[in-house]
């Protein structure tokens, strides 16, 4: 069992996590399902979450059993019009839309000389983190397109892990998805849920919301 003091560093995702982007891709996505005659539901609201951009369209494809009525082509042509309308929506963001609690939880941090590291599946992380103006907080960004499998394989937190330099069971990953949360704990890393508890039962510390997370509370979960 880990004590805080062997903490190296943390892993973020980021849409949901430090970026209020989670609603955009929902978004987005909800635009093209209605074009598609597809209903959105709770299942697909969730699901989406943490799962790369064509697995997400699968999702929702298959949640109405029309993934074989289309082509390649026309796949790729939908998930590219659902990143080109989510583009414009991510184009309006600014410093302010930094979820509560996580600009001051990543001051706490670099006070305390813990490294941090990106881990999304998003090919669109480095342009948020731009347009946040937390970019410099990173020794390094994950670049999704680089890794064999997306979550809820390990490979992202595993990376994350390589980019921080640290052994994974000294990192601390953060997640709003179950995804996520599955990928973090099978790259052996130790796995914060933000969010539904119901949702994300197989986190190893659990906060409602970005608002509650500080460095006090995740050392108090980890020392005993
Ligand atoms: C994750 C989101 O962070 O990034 C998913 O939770 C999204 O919903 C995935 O599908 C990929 O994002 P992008 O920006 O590369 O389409
Ligand atoms: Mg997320």
């Amino acid at each position: 069992m880990k004590h805080f003091d062997d903490i190296k560093g943390f892993a973020f995702d980021l849409d949901g996590v430090l970026a209020d982007t989670a609603k955009f891709h929902s978004q987005a996505w909800q635009q093209i399902a209605e074009e598609l005659k597809i209903p959105w539901t709770p299942e697909l609201e969730s699901g989406i979450k943490g799962i790369d951009r064509m697995s997400s369209l699968m999702l929702i494809l298959n949640s109405a059993g029309v993934a074989d009525n289309y082509t390649e082509e026309q796949k790729e042509a939908l998930a590219k019009r659902k990143n080109d309308h989510y583009q414009e929506l991510i184009g309006t963001l600014t410093p302010d839309d930094v979820l509560p609690g996580m600009r001051k939880f990543l001051d706490e941090l670099k006070a305390n000389h813990l490294s941090m590291s990106i881990a999304s599946a998003s090919k669109n992380a480095p342009f948020i983190l731009e347009k946040l103006a937390i970019s410099d907080y990173f020794v390094g960004v994950v670049d999704p397109s680089k890794v064999k499998e997306g979550k809820p394989a390990p490979d992202i937190f595993a990376e994350a892990a390589k980019i921080l330099n640290a052994d994974p069971t000294t990192v601390i990953g953060l997640e709003d998805s179950a995804a996520g949360i599955a990928s973090i704990n099978a790259a052996d890393e130790i796995s914060v849920g933000i969010g539904d508890k119901g949702l994300l039962h197989e986190a190893k510390i659990n906060f409602p919301s970005t608002a509650d997370v500080t460095l006090a509370k995740v050392r108090s979960h980890l020392n005993w």
